[in-house]
C-alpha cells in the first residue's frame, strides 16, 4: 500500500554543516496495517513521518501510495501535501479554541478543494465523531473536553476526509499514564475496525509492542531493526534494540562447549556457567554477550528437584522493587548483578541467598 524506498532527508544546521535525519530509510505497509517508527528522541521518526506527508522534500527516495508515486527525487515528482490525501495527528494537535466539537471535526471538509453540501458535511462529521465516541459532545466547546476527548476529536479531524494514510505522530503523548493506556486500546481497535493503514510514531517502546502490526526500531537516522513486536523483542538484532526494548542484563560470556544431547551451548559468564539454546554458528573459545530478561530468570528460594542442579546458581538478593502485579529483584552472583521478574508472593529479604534459573530457550545471542 505504501512503500517508501531509500530515503534520505538531511536539515542544513546553524554553522553550515548537515543533519543526516532520515538515513537510506526503507519499508513497506500492506493495507490495513499499523506501522511503528520507534526510536530515541532524533532518531528521525518525525523527519520520516513529515517526509512521507510532504511536509519535508527529501534529498533523494521514492514515496508510492497505491502504486501511484507521490515523491521521487529521480523522476523529480513531488505531490504537493494536501493533494496526498493523508490524515494527520501531530504531537500537538490543534484544538481550533473557539469552535465547537462539530466545527472542529468539519474543518477539513470546509477548507477542501472538494464542495460538500450542508447534508454531506453533517452526514461525515457525524460518522466520525461517532466513531471516536464524542458524538454526544458535538455542540461542546472543544476547550472544554478532557484531554483524552480532545486527543479523540484531533483523530476525528484526521478520519473526516477518509484518508488513505493515517500518519501519527506522538498522538498519546500529552496524556497522562492512565489515560494513554486506555487510549491505547481505542486506538488499537480504531485502527483494526476502520481496516485505516496507519504510521504510528512514538519513542514508547510499551506503545509500540501494544499497538503494532510492524515496527521499524530508528537509530541515527536509520532503521536498525524491521519486525513483528514479538520479533524484535524476542530476537533483538543488536544489543541497542535489545535495551531500547524492554528491560535486559547482558552478560560478557565465553562459549565453552556444545552439548550435544540436549543442543544447548554451554557458557562461561561473569554469573557463573549457563545453557543457552539455539544453534547459532559458534565456536569453543568465543567471546559473546548474552541477554537475559527479567521474566526468563526464575527465582527460587530453595534448590529443589524441579531444575536440574547444573542449571542453578545461587547468589543473594541485592535489591528489589515492589511494582504491585510484579517484584523486580536485582540479584547479586559473585558481584554481578542479575534483573529478575517475580510474583509479588515472592517475599526473600534482601540479604538473603536465593537461587536462579535461566531458561535456555531464553537465553539470546547479542551481535554487537
Ligand atoms: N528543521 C530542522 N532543522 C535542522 N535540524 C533538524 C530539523 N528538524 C529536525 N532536525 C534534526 O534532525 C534529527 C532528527 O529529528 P527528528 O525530529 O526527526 O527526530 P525524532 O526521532 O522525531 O525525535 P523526537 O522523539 O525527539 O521527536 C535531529 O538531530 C534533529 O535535531
Ligand atoms: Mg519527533
Amino acid at each position: 500500500m505504501l512503500s517508501v524506498r531509500e530515503l534520505y532527508t538531511e536539515y542544513p544546521d546553524k554553522k553550515g554543516n548537515v543533519v543526516k535525519a532520515a538515513q537510506d530509510v526503507g519499508f513497506e505497509i500492506p493495507e490495513g496495517k499499523l506501522f511503528t517508527l520507534l526510536g530515541p528522541s532524533g532518531c528521525g521518526k518525525t523527519t520520516t513521518l513529515r517526509s512521507i506527508a510532504g511536509l519535508e522534500r527529501p534529498k533523494t527516495g521514492i514515496i508510492s501510495v497505491n502504486n501511484t508515486v507521490v515523491f521521487s527525487s529521480s523522476s523529480n515528482v513531488f505531490v504537493a501535501p494536501n493533494q496526498r490525501n493523508f490524515g494527520m495527528v501531530f504531537q500537538s494537535y490543534a484544538i481550533w479554541p473557539h469552535m465547537s466539537v462539530f466545527e472542529n471535526a468539519a474543518f477539513p471538509l470546509r477548507v477542501s478543494r472538494k464542495r460538500f453540501t450542508k447534508q454531506q458535511i453533517e452526514d461525515k462529521v457525524n460518522r466520525v465523531l461517532s466513531v471516536v465516541a464524542l458524538e454526544n459532545f458535538a455542540e461542546r466547546e472543544a476547550t472544554k473536553l478532557s484531554g483524552g476527548q480532545q486527543q479523540r476529536l484531533a483523530l476525528a479531524r484526521a478520519l473526516v476526509m477518509e484518508p488513505k494514510l493515517l500518519l501519527l505522530d506522538e498522538p498519546l503523548s500529552n496524556l497522562d499514564a492512565k489515560l494513554r493506556e486506555k487510549m491505547r486500546f481505542e486506538l488499537k481497535r480504531l485502527q483494526r475496525e476502520l481496516n485505516i493503514t496507519t504510521i504510528y510514531v512514538t519513542h514508547d517502546q510499551q506503545e509500540a509492542l501494544a499497538l503494532s502490526h510492524q515496527i521499524a526500531l530508528m537509530q541515527n537516522g536509520r532503521i536498525v531493526q524491521l519486525g513483528t513486536p514479538r520479533d524484535i523483542y524476542e530476537k533483538p538484532a543488536s544489543r541497542f534494540v535489545a535495551d531500547f526494548v524492554g528491560t535486559t542484563s547482558f552478560l560478557q560470556a565465553t562459549v565453552k562447549s556444545r552439548d550435544t544431547r540436549s543442543n544447548e551451548w554451554v557458557i562461561d559468564s561473569e554469573i557463573g556457567t549457563i545453557r543457552m539454546a539455539g544453534n547459532e554458528g559458534l565456536q569453543p573459545g568465543d567471546k559473546i554477550t548474552v541477554s537475559i530478561r527479567p521474566e526468563n530468570v526464575r527465582l527460587l528460594e530453595t534448590a529443589d528437584n524441579s531444575v536440574p542442579s547444573d542449571r542453578l546458581l545461587e547468589g543473594t538478593v541485592s535489591t528489589k522493587l515492589f511494582l504491585g502485579e510484579f517484584i523486580d529483584f536485582q540479584i547479586d552472583l559473585g558481584g554481578t548483578l542479575l534483573l529478575a521478574r517475580a510474583h509479588p508472593s515472592l517475599r526473600t529479604p534482601i540479604g538473603d541467598r536465593i537461587f536462579v534459573d535461566i531458561d535456555p530457550e531464553h537465553c539470546t545471542l547479542i551481535h554487537n
